[in-house]
């Protein structure tokens, strides 16, 4: 599908995000082995999110709608298959952690992009643990009994934090792991509040196994941050804007995108903070900004905005100066090559950007224009390059656009509402928005 993109002559309004895609796969899965009923609200209507409830059902736990029957931490049923996660890296290790004490041998499966993702991360761990576990394809489970590690990761990655957890779940002993830097804290939680013993100290996270039962968790997704993201860098950006986005969570482990915008110059208004499903949540609104600048993003601030980093590429090709964003190597293990990706379709706009192995480096401001370009398949990709397009002189078209419904299946229409305000009450046509005077928007075909 080819989505077409103009810049509308302003943006303008509200628009909700889709339920925090993080936060659904973790309810989901941990409620899967609880020992009762649960009710997730708000979960993401992601394609990745229905993979982990497909997995899930095909390991025999009733998903129904917003209900999760759970079955115990001992419960689940040898499946008929392999189980296919689709796109979706978080269905696929965060699974390898929870089956690899699995009496029954599970083999999981992907789509091309997931089968090119490095597993190797989450099987030399479980390894360790005594798990029987092998890639290519990932397979694990089988009769064996795991035990605690001292693990320093790696990588920071909050998957493979989240899957050796969800393995100490099952092993005897304490399961210690160190991040080298602080990763999304989802999973320590949720585990936490269904009752596991859970330990955090700075970047370390402890769980003592074997757990017996965890108490089943009615949760209430807040809504995605790296959904919002989108609109938060076209509203800061765009010189005519103001985008009110409700209910987002802002856990502190995801949230350095805002503290990015602000030193960028963009202001984020944060209001009615308040905690919903043991997690941060407020309603934030950006408008444009004033005097935006170039910015530098490196080190540990990597990892708590890892998925945000293709829009701030954008938002960089247009911000005076030079920036640098480095450190950010995991970009090119993500659902693309998303440094590649980025770059390629950022140069075919008109921007001066550089590759660099771990990042890019980019000089503005330049004026984009329209180009055809490509999303890789990638989802966040082609919500990067669309918001390209609304900064753009010219028709942007963006191939592959349908990938967005891997975390956004509402991403075009939210679009479409944002450049196209509706008509004011009365007819009456303010003087910036209104409907008559803009042109733009999306179009899908
Ligand atoms: C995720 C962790 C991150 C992130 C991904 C979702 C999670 O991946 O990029 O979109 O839900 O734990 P890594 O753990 O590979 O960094």
């Amino acid at each position: 599908m080819l989505a077409t993109v103009r810049a509308p002559r302003r943006l303008e309004g509200e628009v909700r995000v889709p339920g925090d895609k993080s936060i659904s796969h973790r309810a989901l899965i941990l409620n899967a082995v609880a020992d009762g009923v649960a009710r997730v609200r708000g979960l993401s209507p992601g394609a990745d999110v229905l993979s982990t409830a497909g997995c899930l059902r095909a390991l025999g736990v009733e998903v129904d709608g917003e209900v999760v029957a759970g079955r115990g931490l001992r419960g689940l049923r040898e499946p008929s298959g392999p189980l296919d996660c689709g796109n979706s890296g978080t269905t696929m290790r965060l699974l390898a952690g929870l089956l690899a004490a699995a009496p029954f041998p599970v083999t999981l499966v992907g789509d091309a992009s997931l089968s090119r993702r490095p597993m190797d991360r989450v099987v030399e761990p479980l390894r360790t643990m005594g798990a029987r576990a092998a890639t290519g394809p990932l397979r694990v489970g089988g009769e064996v009994r795991l035990r605690g590690i001292d693990y320093v990761l790696p990588v920071a990655s909050a998957q493979v934090k989240s899957a050796l957890l969800l393995a100490g779940l099952f092993a005897s002993g304490r399961t210690r792991l160190r991040q080298p830097a602080p990763t999304r804290d989802h999973t320590e939680r949720m585990l936490a509040a269904m009752g596991a013993p859970v330990e955090v100290d700075g970047l370390t996270v402890s769980i003592r196994g074997p757990v017996g039962r965890l108490d089943p968790l009615d949760v209430a997704v807040p809504g995605d941050l790296s959904a919002a993201a989108f609109w938060l860098v076209a509203a800061g950006l765009h010189p005519s804007a103001c985008v009110r986005v409700p209910a987002v969570g802002v856990n502190p482990t995801r949230a350095a995108l805002l503290e990015v915008l602000t030193r960028i110059g963009v202001r984020v208004h944060r209001r009615d903070g308040r905690t919903q499903g043991g997690e941060p949540v407020a309603d934030l609104e950006v408008g444009t900004a004033r005097a935006a600048r170039a910015f530098t993003v490196s080190g540990a601030e990597v990892a708590a905005l890892i998925d945000e980093l293709p829009v701030l590429a954008v938002a960089a090709t247009v911000l005076p100066g030079s920036t640098r964003i480095t450190g950010a190597g995991e970009l090119r293990v993500k659902e693309s090559d998303r440094i590649r990706a980025m770059a390629v379709g950022l140069a075919a706009m008109g921007a001066e950007v550089q590759e660099l192995p771990d990042g890019w480096e980019i000089r503005g401001p330049r004026r984009l224009h329209g180009a055809r370009v490509d999303s890789f398949g990638d989802h966040r990709v082609a919500m990067a390059l669309a918001i390209a397009g609304l900064l753009a002189e010219g028709t942007t078209e963006i191939e592959g656009a349908e990938c967005v419904a891997i975390s956004y299946p509402g991403f075009w229409e939210a679009l479409e509402s944002l450049a196209r305000p509706f008509r004011p009450p009365h007819g009456l046509e303010t003087a910036e928005g209104g409907s008559g005077g803009s042109r733009s928007a999306s179009e899908t075909a």
